[in-house]
């Protein structure tokens, strides 16, 4: 049997919970939301799919009980306020580093072995943040904004080949930020073979900048942050613990010296199973690669800062 934790009701909390149910990742998906009626409305309405959608996963909603999520082997956070069009996701930390800490100390008491997904934003200091909060070793909490950011490139690089989006591969490192995310254009692939030989180099920049600017494209459209996306990389990575895929997937991982870098959360690519971050995958980089990542960790410690300078670390 096996139990996922979602908090947090708002669309990229309910959309993970929906794709986790229809997949059927885990037998039990606990909703949670301090809103009173918002989670057991959502998850009602996600149950009433399930013969529709040919699914046995249960989904139940709770307000505010943590006691209900007792026992998750995983645990996502999606807490806290989405951006607005025109805000950065650096903006929230104000308000969501509080709502994310409390959260993280709520959930560990009831689940004390489970392993944490954080998705809430400003994402890379929100997942520092949980771990240095509750002491966890580093396998246990895991950023996701790569495999969104990773996908949303995918999609950029399949619109610009023309081709289908399931057949490129491609990787995007450093900080879940619109100006700290690095696409990796020289290592993605169409069948294997280097999208350069299919792509010009002026069309690989404009899709590394849609790619970086992707969520705040769809905030300019939808009027708050997206939401299909976001709940179905958080579900991806989730069933890759769940079922010990060990999937090779871009998270913020909490460094100890890979790439150099010490006392950091920031995306590279990691094995994911059911330890949760198994392995950290050092990449080659290119002079290039390596000064991009070097200004995304100097963004990301300088948001860091605000933890530590407003008291909350
Ligand atoms: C996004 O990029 C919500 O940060 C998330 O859409």
């Amino acid at each position: 049997m096996s139990k996922v934790t979602v908090v947090g009701a708002g669309n990229v909390g309910a959309t993970c919970a929906n794709v986790l149910a229809v997949n059927e990742v885990a037998n039990e998906i606990v909703l949670i939301d301090i809103k009173e009626g918002l989670a057991e409305g959502k998850a009602m309405d996600i149950m009433q799919t399930a013969q529709l959608m040919g699914f046995d996963s249960v989904v139940k909603g709770v307000t505010n009980d943590y006691s209900q999520t007792a026992g998750s082997d995983v645990v996502v956070i999606t807490s806290g306020l989405p951006r607005k069009p025109g805000m950065t996701r650096e903006e929230l930390i104000g308000v969501n580093a509080g709502i994310v800490k409390s959260v993280a100390q709520n959930i560990l008491k009831y689940s004390p072995e489970a392993i944490l997904v954080i998705v809430s934003n400003p994402m890379d200091p929100m997942a520092y943040l949980s771990l240095k909060t509750l002491g966890l070793p580093r396998n246990r909490v895991i950023g996701m904004g790569g495999a969104l950011d990773s996908s949303r490139f995918k999609y950029f690089l399949s619109q610009a080949i023309g081709c289908n989006a399931n057949e490129v591969e491609g990787l995007v490192i450093g900080g879940h930020g619109d100006t700290t995310m690095i696409p990796l254009t020289r290592l993605a692939t169409y069948k294997g073979i280097p999208v350069s030989q299919f792509l010009s180099a002026e069309k690989l920049d404009e899709v590394a900048k849609s790619t970086m600017v992707g969520g705040a494209t769809l905030t300019g459209l939808l009027g708050t942050s997206a939401w299909m996306a976001p709940g179905a990389a958080t579900s991806y990575l989730v069933e890759s613990i769940i079922k010990d895929q060990k999937k090779m997937i871009v998270c913020a991982a909490y460094l100890e010296g890979e790439y150099g870098m010490k006392d950091i959360t920031i995306g590279v690519p990691v094995i994911i199973g059911k330890e949760g971050i198994e392995r950290i995958v050092e990449l080659d980089l290119n002079a290039d690669e390596k000064a991009k990542l070097a200004a995304s960790e100097e963004a990301v410690r300088k948001t860091n800062s605000i933890l530590y300078a407003s008291g909350i670390l």
